[in-house]
């Protein structure tokens, strides 16, 4: 089991497959894109199955998620998702994905045995995609939602980041068009993983600000909190359901408390916490030799060393190096 002092438990493994992205967003990267990580220093198909091999069958995770940068940009992905359907205990596995790229693939990443996919989309409206992202994709991102409909990968959710001036005039708007699809939206705060290190406190789009914007159209009714478990966002019925909304505070409300989670980046360090300043390199060990019994032992001395929270709000508060686009979402 990967457990902590303060008496977590992680069995939600991050999986970044590439730090690569085909979009610009601006809070996450700047326009020329980054420096990315060379070939030889990310793990392999093989390598990436083994680690989630271990993680399923000696670790106690249940649920791994695929993200990125983009993780559909990885070439043998589908593969990946088959040979990790047939863990056992089997996984529940999902993909964070910014949906282009989607429309190809979806049928084939359900059959391989995908369950879900979380796409974020921020804007309806194609001109603020472009601000947005600095790319125009946005109808990419539109089929893509509903190739994954189509295939079945439901419930269909969305991840939105509202920045202020660009797209937080169209909260409401989003949440009425998820609601009308029959996709679950969640918001997510924005929080101090961007590369260039231009986040500011007071400009990001607090919780309480986006329940505001809702709630100017809509009836929110909270969930019970014993339904949340570890899931980061909290989720309120709107009109009176069935549709819902979520909202991921990780800077105002964190959740750290009940965070189940465990990260593996594309080049093979565990991270215990988005916000983690250290890591642990597993694929040193995995290349000269390690057993299973070796890598798992730094992957629970990794996740022990987890700290109580990432107090974001706190002013000792530093920035990881690393920059969510190369930890995954
Ligand atoms: N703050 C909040 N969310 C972010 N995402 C990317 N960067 C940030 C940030 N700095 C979102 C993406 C995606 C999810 C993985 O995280 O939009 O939906
Ligand atoms: Fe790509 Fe996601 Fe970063 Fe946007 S937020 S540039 S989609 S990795």
């Amino acid at each position: 089991m990967l457990l902590d002092t303060f008496g977590r438990q992680a069995v939600d493994l991050r999986v970044s497959l590439t730090d690569r992205c085909n979009l610009r967003c601006t809070y996450c990267m700047p326009e020329e894109g980054l420096q990315w990580l060379a070939k030889p220093e990310l793990l392999t198909d093989e390598e990436i199955v083994r680690l989630v091999s271990l993680a399923v069958r000696e670790l106690g995770v249940r649920e791994v998620r695929f993200t990125g940068g983009e993780p559909l940009l990885r070439p043998g992905l589908v593969g990946i998702v088959e040979a990790c359907a047939r863990l056992e205990p089997r996984p529940e596995l999902s993909l964070t994905t910014n949906g282009i790229g989607l429309a190809r693939t979806a049928a084939a990443l359900r059959a391989a045995g995908l369950d879900r996919v979380n796409v974020s989309l921020d804007t309806l409206d194609p001109d603020v995609f472009h601000t947005l992202t600095r790319r125009r994709r946005h109808q990419d991102v539109l089929d893509g939602l509903a190739a994954a409909e189509a295939a079945g990968l439901a419930p269909v959710k969305l991840n939105a980041v509202l920045m202020r001036g660009v797209n937080d005039h169209e909260a409401a708007d989003l949440l009425a068009w998820c609601l009308e699809h029959g996709y679950e939206l969640r918001f997510i705060e924005q929080m101090p993983l961007d590369a260039q290190h231009g986040w500011d406190r007071s400009s990001m789009v607090t919780a309480g600000e986006i329940l505001d914007l809702l709630r100017a159209r809509f009836a929110l009714t909270p969930e019970p909190s014993a339904s949340r478990g570890a899931a980061p966002a909290e989720r309120w019925l709107v009109d009176g359901g069935p549709g819902r909304v979520g909202v991921i505070a990780s800077v105002t409300r964190p959740f750290c408390r009940a965070c189940d989670r465990t990260r593996l980046t594309a080049d093979g360090q565990v991270r215990n916490c988005l916000f983690a300043t250290g890591e642990t390199d597993l694929r040193t060990a995995l290349r000269s030799g390690a057993d299973d019994a070796e890598l798992a032992a730094l992957w629970r001395a990794a996740m022990w060393g987890k700290k109580a929270g990432a107090g974001i709000d706190d002013p000792e508060f530093h920035q990881p190096d690393r920059p969510m686009s190369a930890i995954g979402g």
